[in-house]
């Protein structure tokens, strides 16, 4: 009896330590996964810039999104959050991030992006499944920024983790309209 018990708890032990390195081995196949996506980020019009009342410069930017990250889906994907930002300096507030487009992807089907759309207004597309924010901060007048894709990868086991693609070389309008 005493040792059918023991051995009932031996069993058990081990089923657990299996799985428990079956989960670390799996989490660690998942970061060794090798990711090749795609992006591609372009500005295909700048609107007019404006001074806002509150002091703030407001700019639309139309962009082309286009993007495979077909690749970043393994088993163990269990959605991923992204968005682009456009990003640049000024000397008031250093680092500025100002994301303008957002999408959650929750299967790999899903994951080859193709879209144009306008950063005008918060507004959200209910039929692909996006948001787009307004580009707006200090002092934009002839600003230089980068455009940066972001995928913020949401596990079923594991640590999230994040990637990105920056591409960089854009400035904004000279003057305000
Ligand atoms: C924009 O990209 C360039 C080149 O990768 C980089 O040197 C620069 O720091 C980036 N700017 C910002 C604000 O991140």
């Amino acid at each position: 009896m005493y040792s059918w018990m023991l051995r009932v708890n031996t069993v058990l032990t081990l089923s657990v330590t299996v799985l428990a390195l079956l989960c670390a081995v799996a989490s660690m196949a998942d970061n060794l996964h090798w990711h090749t996506p795609s992006v591609e980020l372009e500005v295909v019009n700048v609107g007019p810039l404006e001074r806002l009342r509150n002091g703030d410069d407001r700019v639309t930017l139309s962009l082309n999104i286009k993007a495979d990250l077909e690749s970043v889906f393994t088993w163990n994907t269990k959605q991923l959050f992204v968005f682009v930002a456009a990003e640049y300096w000024n000397p008031e507030e250093g680092f500025n991030q100002i994301s303008l487009w957002d999408t959650i992807i929750e299967k790999k089907e899903n994951a080859k992006i193709n879209t144009q759309v306008k950063s005008k207004l918060l507004r959200r597309s209910t039929r692909i499944g996006y948001f787009t924010y307004p580009f707006q901060g200090k002092d934009l007048k002839g600003r230089d920024f980068n455009l940066t894709m972001y995928w913020n990868v949401m596990p079923v086991t594991g640590v999230f983790t994040t990637d990105k693609v920056v591409v960089p070389g854009f400035q904004l309008p000279q003057s305000y309209n």
